[in-house]
């Protein structure tokens, strides 16, 4: 059956036999980091930014690369074949190990649990005639969200307060501004000018966001990196949420009352087109 090999430390086999010691630190604390990479006609989409984030992430929590850039690049190769390639989703996760007994400080001498599995990517499309609905929640989680931390707790509790009311999306709010939503960068409209939260520990770095941003420079569309109030999210003409899975999605009701006429906007269009060209070329072999 397609899609139901993983890797896991050093092996591929299905992902019933895989197994995972109780004693491991990402089971225990929650102590480890993770990346979801689409992939597109059987090749990983801009998997070199997965992979410098994925370096980020451990740094930012002192576990070293177990593995260089080339293997990371073979294992996920391999993966993505024998789980019959086309489009999916890998899923990556690296814990700081199995350690002798539970103690909060780093074990000495372990190695790093290693992870990967595909899951089925589905095309966005049905969303995106209406858009999706969001409500605002506050940002609960700690001061390192640049870090892809495997400890979603928070992101968790935000996303099911979210489908409690009806929407599909929380976008979060920290010191009355939007930093991102609990699986996703936000993104606002104003006056014609593309808006999106700068970079800082308060957001994860999406790899998504960066390719928005950057087809809107290549596009000429006007667009910077600003502080978004909840005052101007909720009076923004558009409010987009961008990630690896659903890629950019116009959010067209906010708590409940509707962002601008309540239908996916112009420059979402023009975007989201964008995006889906820059695909196109990518399935084609004509950017990497
Ligand atoms: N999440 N912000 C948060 C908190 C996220 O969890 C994600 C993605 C993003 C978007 O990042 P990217 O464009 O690199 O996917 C922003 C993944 C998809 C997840 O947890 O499943």
């Amino acid at each position: 059956m397609a899609q139901d090999i993983v890797y896991l430390n050093g092996s591929f086999l299905p992902v019933h036999e895989a197994r995972v010691s109780v004693m491991d630190r990402g089971f225990l604390f929650g102590d480890g980091v993770y990346e979801v990479i689409p992939v597109y006609g059987g090749r990983a989409f801009r998997l070199e930014h997965h992979l410098q984030r994925l370096g980020l992430s451990l740094q930012g929590i002192r576990i070293g690369n177990p593995l260089d850039q080339a293997q990371w690049s073979d294992i996920l190769t391999a993966l993505i074949r024998q789980n019959g390639g086309g489009d999916q989703s890998l899923y990556l996760q690296v814990t700081r190990g199995v350690a002798p007994r539970r103690d909060h400080a780093f074990p000495a001498g372990v190695q790093p649990t290693v992870f990967a599995m595909s899951t089925p990517l589905t095309e966005p499309d049905a969303v995106l005639q209406s858009g999706i609905s969001a409500v605002t929640v506050t940002d609960i989680r700690w001061q390192l969200c640049n870090i892809k931390a495997i400890t979603l707790l928070p992101n968790v509790l935000m996303r099911q307060q979210a489908i409690d009311a009806g929407a599909a999306e929380a976008i979060l709010l920290r010191d009355g501004n939007a930093t991102e939503g609990s699986a996703s960068n936000v993104f606002i409209v104003r006056d014609g000018v593309v808006l999106t939260p700068p970079k800082s520990n308060l957001l994860l770095p999406g790899i998504t966001r960066d390719l928005a941003v950057e087809l809107c420079h290549a596009n000429h569309i006007p667009c910077r990196e600003a502080d978004i109030s909840a005052a101007q999210l909720r009076s923004a003409d558009e409010v987009w949420v961008t990630s690896s899975t659903r890629e950019v999605v116009p959010v067209t009701q906010l708590d409940g009352q509707p962002i601008g006429n309540g239908r996916p906007g112009p420059l979402w269009q023009r975007v989201s087109a964008l995006y889906s060209a820059y695909k196109q070329d990518f399935r084609a072999g004509k950017v990497h």
